[in-house]
């Protein structure tokens, strides 16, 4: 299968059709529902008070929706967001910048968050708590520190991982939500959604089959969706039903159980190389040429999420399900490691 279904850097780009399937609303905003519950009342309350809501941080795999999340708030809210991300943000300076600018309840979205330097982070502290800048000016002994009142904002902060940020930032954010994988039937009404959207002829059996394989996530059962239409197109009547999507699937090599060509690479390079684990994250990586990161914040979570992959004290341990699943005898594998 083509890899770019779930590289994450792909991931994050923002294509012109993402835009356009971006959920604009909670009520568009499909499945999460007891974040959905919680986030109403936070928005409610902030509303009626005519406060800033509080900060609020999202953690959660690529592509489950929490850019959208990030701009639905401000849309309720009805007020601005601005949005920048971790990495982008270089010097105490720039983010100043993007403070000084923000009216009174704006929203400040920044993605990556656990990617901020440190020095950037600490000015972004007492801005969170007291609303307030301190800033250097100047160097050496001419230097001096200077205080800006900022309006009251909202910080929405993302990441793949909440354990990825320094307490001190992690505790200055006063919701804290996570966004989890979605149930195959909820990502069925976002591809039909999706299809409607994009004018793809698709049949309610056709869509279950794609949200089945999606490992969870919105953003690749829509690229899922879109390499289905050209399959549809070209070797069918352009009519997604659940044999097409089968056959399409199939030669894209997503499995019956969601599984691709490097979920599968990982678990058996496991299974054949190190006997099953455990084994350490950092040998896995380069065992199956796939960064680190992306080891654990895309593969990972879903395998463990599946079953076939167990995280212990002492590394990555594939399980019998992942021998089952690669039609490899669990028990041969267990002697064969009794003999080492
Ligand atoms: N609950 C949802 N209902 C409908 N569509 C959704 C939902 N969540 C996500 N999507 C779709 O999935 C796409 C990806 O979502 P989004 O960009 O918000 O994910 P993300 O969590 O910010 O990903 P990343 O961590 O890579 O930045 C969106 O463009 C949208 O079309
Ligand atoms: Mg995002």
């Amino acid at each position: 299968m083509d890899k770019r279904l779930i590289d994450p850097h792909i991931l994050s780009d923002e294509t012109p059709s993402e835009v356009t399937l971006r959920p604009k609303s909670l009520d568009e905003y499909i499945g999460q529902e007891e974040l959905k519950r919680n986030l109403r009342i936070f928005i409610e309350a902030a509303r009626s008070r005519s406060d800033a809501l509080d900060h609020v941080l999202f953690h959660g795999s690529p592509g489950l929706g929490k850019t959208s999340l990030a701009h639905i708030i401000a849309r309720e809210l009805d007020v601005n967001i601005t949005s920048t991300s971790g990495p982008v943000i270089e010097k105490p300076g720039d983010l100043a910048a993007i403070l000084t600018n923000l009216k009174p309840r704006d929203v400040l979205f920044i993605d990556e968050i656990h990617r901020l330097n440190h020095v950037v982070e600490e000015i972004l502290y007492p801005a969170m708590e007291d609303f307030q800048l301190d800033l250097v000016i100047g160097q050496g002994p001419s230097a001096r520190t200077m205080k800006i009142n900022l309006p009251p904002f909202t910080l929405v902060g993302a990441t793949t991982r909440a354990g990825l940020l320094t307490p001190p930032l992690r505790e200055r954010f006063g919701v804290i939500l996570r966004v989890d994988f979605y149930k195959p039937e909820e990502l069925q009404k976002i591809v039909m959604r999706s299809a409607r959207l994009l004018n793809i002829p698709t049949e309610p059996d056709g869509a279950y089959e794609i949200a089945r394989r999606a490992r969870g996530t919105p953003r690749v059962a829509n690229r899922i969706l879109r390499r289905v239409r050209d399959y549809a197109e070209v070797e069918a009547d352009g009519v997604i039903t659940m044999e097409v999507a089968k056959r399409a699937l199939d030669m894209l090599e997503v499995d019956e159980e969601g599984l691709d060509k490097m979920d599968r690479h990982i678990i058996s390079t496991i299974i054949n190389k190190f006997n099953g684990g455990p084994i350490g994250i950092e040998t896995l990586s380069a065992a199956v040429g796939e960064e680190k990161d992306t080891l654990e914040d895309v593969y990972e979570p879903f395998l463990i999420l599946k079953g076939y992959l167990k995280r212990t004290p002492r590394g990555r341990v594939a399980t019998k399900r992942a021998y089952e699943h690669l039609g490899i005898s669990f028990e041969e594998g267990i002697q064969q490691k009794s003999l080492f």
